[in-house]
């Protein structure tokens, strides 16, 4: 049975995305099967991080109304993650219940499924923790996102998520120490989450996901990324930054 991990921020821009595809390809790595889901309706953009935008013929909008079946659905990546798009345009049979039905389809076939939030708490990121146990709420070190993400956290509590953990992206020392923005501490403060890790600001992430290029394995954000991973494995990882 998978471990089912909506990541969301209230936020936009904040990298949920960045960090679904960059967990899923270190989970994957780390030997589990996972099954990435972007809920991002009308704005997908898991299938370019993952490579995978040649390969795309259906999205789990086509399981939901009944067009394909669940096999069909699913959009293998360069990378190991399996992937289901998101649909191009909301449709009034996209519920909460659909989204449940839609996991139990896939459950018993993955070790981790990871649903990619769209930004904000209305529709679509209550569609996107659904079918979800637990969150990974993730905030860049802002007083503005670190709000949301709070915010978001409590909404998520709310629908009966009550396990929620932060990923603290684009940690900038240089801009910490100046002050320009929180630190560690402040951000955990604010928020009162429990830190499941902490991904720098690299140009890895901006440079090789946008074009659908894998993490250099030595890179920062790789390496954080399969330290979160294996985190979620239940490994005792010291916090470090590289
Ligand atoms: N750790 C990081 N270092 C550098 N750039 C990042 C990092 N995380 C995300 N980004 C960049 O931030 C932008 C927004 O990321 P994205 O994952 O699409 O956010 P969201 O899904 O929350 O809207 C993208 O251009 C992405 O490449
Ligand atoms: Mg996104």
């Amino acid at each position: 049975m998978a471990k089912k991990i909506v990541v969301a921020s209230g936020k936009g821009g904040v990298g949920k995305s960045s960090v679904s595809a960059g967990l899923s390809c270190a989970l994957q790595r780390a030997g589990h099967n996972v099954l990435v889901i972007d809920c991002d309706i009308g704005l997908r953009s898991l299938d370019i991080m993952l490579g995978a935008s040649e390969e795309m013929l259906f999205n789990w909008g086509d399981v939901i109304t009944g067009r394909c079946s669940a096999d069909n659905a699913l959009t293998p990546t360069a990378y190991g993650p399996t992937l289901l798009c998101a649909p191009k345009e909301f449709e009034h049979e996209y519920t909460a219940e659909a989204m449940q039905k839609l996991a139990a389809e896939y459950e018993d076939r993955f070790e981790y499924m990871i649903f990619d939030s769209p930004a904000g708490v209305g529709m679509g990121f209550k569609l996107s923790a659904a079918a979800a146990d637990s969150a990974i709420i993730v905030a860049t070190p802002d007083e503005v996102c670190v709000r949301n993400g709070a915010i978001a956290a409590d909404n998520l509590a709310a629908l009966g998520i009550s396990q929620s953990r932060l990923i603290i992206n684009r940690f900038d020392v240089k801009a910490t120490v100046k002050r320009r923005l929180l630190n560690i501490d402040d951000v955990i403060d604010s928020t009162h989450l429990r830190l499941l890790g902490i991904v720098e600001q690299d140009s890895a992430v901006s440079f090789n996901m946008s074009r659908g290029k894998p993490l250099p394995p030595k890179s920062n954000a790789a390496k954080a990324f399969a330290r979160i991973a294996a985190r979620l494995d239940g490994k005792r990882v010291p916090l470090k930054l590289d």
